[in-house]
């Protein structure tokens, strides 16, 4: 096995930072370096307002970064990427693959270019032998390609293996997800060096996850199980927001339907919440990449079927778009509409691919004047999401405000994009809670509640004069 002192994690986004976070602080005897080329972003997980909000997140950072009576400090992070390559045994590759936005395979297939440059470097850095662990979600055989950059560039004395071990962590419960996670993952070589490697980045997680819990395969096999998972739980979500088009065609409720399908053992109850479309960076990325790797491979029929999916989402978020524009008498000028949370889902600040982008959009498209409440999207993101790519005169139609009763005071109608606990009124009100009594006094007519997340009871939302539309409900 191999001897690991010091690991290095290249890439300090949603990946990088929270899970180099939990190895760091469940492995006290191993140095744990994050580095990136932004510097903005290293000085912020250097601070106490750390780049990304993920609950749970700072105090895990801090134990691990700051130290204690008890502990010396493991967490570091630096813009030196020559230096943190150079000392580790051990380095996680978790930089973004986003879409390509242009060349071969635009829009479908993922940019690995990122991830090649971060190899370049270790290439080029590396003096001693190192385990290079694809963290990163990438196309299938990126690993064998990672082996062929290494061969052509890197020094000939030095050894290195490559391990797949992708993450599969979701935003929001990103803590929890790695402290207590279904499984993990770790693709290698079947030679013994490979083998050694797998069982040495086995060690590193078995300080917290039972041996049973951690599988290993064939590298390819790990690298195409990361795109399934991510294809199954899209294409779940998407066969749920289906059929909740066919409930609101006919009176069925898609919450009793969701209900009564998840109560089979074999299908579960997870992931069966019908909602305005799924967002995210991952789904729709991965989905394409896959749909891309199908017709490479001359499986067309395979690609349109995973393509199929993404049509789906797109049309779910354009359906409810539609609907509030009916339902406003079919047209939004001069009208108001308070939009409630940004984010792609709850407990995150992140907005990539949030379905409100979209439906933001479309409402501003049809003259709408929007007030828009997040608890946890910086102004400034939102701005860029919308302002930036939005249409002329897109700005003097866009008010950001600090609290959901700022958003909602004087609009026609309050729209529920992001599922965020404050929004629900199916609990007491508390200070953290929203009163939706002291809202609906302060809306016009027609008073309506679109709720893209199902997460208000709609009778109590009726008893105080307001209008309510659900997915997948017809009341
Ligand atoms: P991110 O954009 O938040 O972070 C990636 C970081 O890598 C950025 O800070 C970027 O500056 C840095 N980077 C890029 N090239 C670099 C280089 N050559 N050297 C040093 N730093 C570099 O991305 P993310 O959301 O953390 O996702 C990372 C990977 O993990 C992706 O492949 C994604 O598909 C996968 N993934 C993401 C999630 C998620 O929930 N976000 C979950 C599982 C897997
Ligand atoms: C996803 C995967 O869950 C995770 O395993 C992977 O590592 C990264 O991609 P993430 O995108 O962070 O994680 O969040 P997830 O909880 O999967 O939600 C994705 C989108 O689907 C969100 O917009 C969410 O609101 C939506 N969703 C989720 C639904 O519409 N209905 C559901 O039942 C669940």
């Amino acid at each position: 096995l191999w001897k690991v002192r010091n690991v290095c994690c290249i890439g300090a986004g949603y990946v990088g930072g929270p899970t180099s976070a939990v190895i760091a602080s469940k492995n006290p005897s191993v140095g744990v370096t994050v580095t990136d080329i932004n510097e903005r972003r290293i000085s912020a997980w250097k601070s106490n307002r750390l780049p990304i909000f993920e609950p749970g997140l700072l105090e895990t950072v801090q134990e691990a970064r700051d130290g204690s009576a008890s502990r010396r400090p493991n967490l570091f992070f630096t813009t030196d990427i020559e230096a943190a390559i150079g000392a580790a045994d051990l380095i996680f590759v978790a930089v973004n693959t986003p879409t390509k936005t242009s060349g071969r395979g635009v829009g479908r297939a993922s940019e690995t270019g990122f991830l090649e440059s971060a190899i370049r470097t270790i290439a080029e850095v590396a003096e001693t032998d190192k385990i290079i662990v694809e963290k990163s979600t990438v196309p299938l055989g990126t690993a064998g390609l990672i082996r062929e950059i290494l061969d052509a560039i890197g020094n000939p004395g030095v050894h290195f293996e490559v391990l797949s071990n992708p993450e599969f962590l979701a935003e929001g419960t990103a803590l929890k997800d790695l402290l207590l996670p279904d499984r993990i993952l770790i693709g290698s070589l079947s030679s013994p060096s490979g083998i050694s490697a797998c069982d040495t980045l086995r060690n590193l997680y078995s300080t917290w996850v039972p041996q049973s819990k951690i599988i290993t395969t064939h590298l390819l096999s790990s690298e195409l199980a990361k795109l399934a998972a991510n294809a199954m739980l899209g294409q779940r979500i998407t066969n749920v927001n289906s059929l909740s088009a066919i409930c609101e065609a006919t009176g069925a409720n898609i919450e009793e339907v969701s209900n009564a399908v998840g109560l089979d053992f074999r299908i579960g109850p997870k992931m069966l919440n019908a909602s305005v479309g799924f967002g995210g960076s991952c789904f729709k990325k991965d989905i394409l990449s896959l749909a891309y790797i199908a017709e490479t491979l001359h499986l067309p029929e395979i690609a349109a079927y995973w393509t199929s999916v993404l049509e789906l989402n797109e049309y779910q978020k354009d359906r409810f778009a539609q609907r509030i524009v009916r339902c406003l008498y079919s047209t939004l000028t001069n009208k108001k509409i308070a939009i409630l949370g940004f984010a792609f889902k709850k407990n995150t600040g992140d907005t990539r691919e949030s379905p409100a982008i979209s439906i933001c959009q479309a409402l501003l498209d049809e003259g709408a004047q929007i007030t828009l409440y997040d608890p946890k999207v910086p102004k400034h993101q939102i701005w860029a999401d919308l302002v930036c790519n939005g249409g002329e005169g897109t700005e003097e139609n866009i008010t950001i405000c600090e609290t959901a009763y700022q958003a909602c005071h004087d609009v026609n109608a309050v729209v529920i994009l992001t599922e965020w606990d404050e929004f629900s009124n199916r609990q007491p009100v508390e200070p953290a809670r929203m009163d939706w009594e002291r809202v609906a006094k302060t809306m016009r007519q027609p008073r309506y509640v679109f709720d893209g997340r199902n997460i208000t009871d709609a009778v109590e939302l009726q008893k105080l004069g307001l209008r309510v539309e659900h997915i997948g409900k017809s009341l």
